[in-house]
């Protein structure tokens, strides 16, 4: 029977929410990257760990991952899940967000919900006492980069496990090339909180929010990591991890043309791999990351993410195995 990780420190994530990184300290990461490493080796010990809770997801835009692993995931250690189609009818619509909040946490345990507002996720968790979740809002995927992290310290720690590969990351080299947006602003917290030198490639107008490049930047001090914005391609020299995101985001649609040649640049191809593995001088080849759904000939060649350097489906994976984590500590299933 496989150890249950320690129960100490990350007891603080009892109860809280999660609708951005910077919530999160280095040492709950590592906790919850410790567990999510438990669980990923073997879900048995925590079968019955969510016994008796029940977790609505509310999801305002279409998802694959976030919303099966959300659904596995709890499945697998006995919570009930139920899904609940916002995409025609927005949370706040039919009645206040407020009230929303304060009628869910009557009868569930714990609240999933992907938004386009932020504002709609600070409204509900200031409205209800059980944890609010950002499954992506148009600001953060907070999820997602914990998933992303997850990977590559499991990458980066090889045989020695996630806590090696976590000291690891101080350091490591992250370019993300592309839309400063959700994805890229929560890499960012997590490259603040974990010491990561990260760098920020996309075209002028699309860089993250300066209020979030301030906030990241505030954070690193402690952890020795980066934040760079730059508008070259070229930047990418060195970069031991290459990610990128689709340039049309849910929500953006309407601006597809004028994205598509704004970011024409900016494509994730071999030449621009090449560049960053010459720049990490003789190196290993950088990894490819993409939080997916992915456009293939778009932000990214299919040579590219169908090479061997390619963990995608390595970080969608994980994706599920974090959020268990996640959910055991807030619902005190650990
Ligand atoms: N990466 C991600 O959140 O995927 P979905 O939009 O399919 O949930
Ligand atoms: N930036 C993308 C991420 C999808 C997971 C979007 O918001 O559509």
């Amino acid at each position: 029977m496989p150890t249950m990780p320690p129960t100490t420190s990350p007891a603080s994530l009892k109860n809280a929410d999660l609708l951005t990184l910077a919530s999160l300290d280095a040492a709950q990461i590592e906790e919850l990257f410790i567990t999510a490493a438990a669980t990923k080796r073997d879900i048995a010990p925590y079968r019955r760990a969510l016994d008796g809770k029940t977790i609505i997801l509310l999801f305002e835009k279409p998802s694959l991952r976030t919303r099966v692993t959300f659904e596995v995931g709890p499945g697998k250690m006995g919570a009930k899940t139920i899904f609940f189609d916002h995409s025609k009818e927005r949370v706040g619509a039919r009645e206040s967000v407020k009230d929303y909040g304060r009628n869910l946490e009557r009868w569930v345990d714990c609240i999933v919900a992907r938004v386009f507002s932020q504002d709609v996720l600070e409204e509900l968790a200031a409205n209800c006492a059980v944890p609010v979740i950002n499954a992506l809002s148009d600001s953060f995927h907070p999820c997602q980069a914990l998933a992303d992290y997850f990977t590559l310290a499991e990458k980066l720690g090889a045989k020695q496990g996630v806590k090696a590969g976590l000291a690891r990351l101080r350091g490591f080299r992250l370019a993300y090339i592309g839309d400063g947006n959700n994805v890229c602003a929560s890499l960012m917290h997590g490259a603040a909180k974990l010491g990561v030198q990260f760098t920020v490639i996309c075209p002028k107008g699309y860089q993250p929010e300066p209020a979030v490049i301030e906030e990241a930047r505030a954070m690193a001090g402690a952890s020795g990591g980066t934040i760079t914005i730059s508008h070259d391609p070229g930047a990418i020299k060195g970069a031991q991890a290459v990610y990128t995101d689709t340039w049309v985001s849910m929500g953006d649609e309407a601006e597809k043309v004028k994205r598509m040649s704004a970011f024409a640049k900016f494509r994730v191809d071999e030449k621009l791999m090449d560049l960053a593995t010459n720049g990490a001088s003789g190196g290993p080849a950088p990894f490819f990351m993409h939080c997916l759904p992915a456009h293939r000939g778009a932000e990214v060649t299919d040579a590219v993410i169908d090479s061997p350097s390619s963990i995608v489906y390595d970080q969608a994976e994980n994706r599920m195995h974090v959020q268990n984590a996640l959910l055991l500590h807030m619902l005190g299933g650990v």
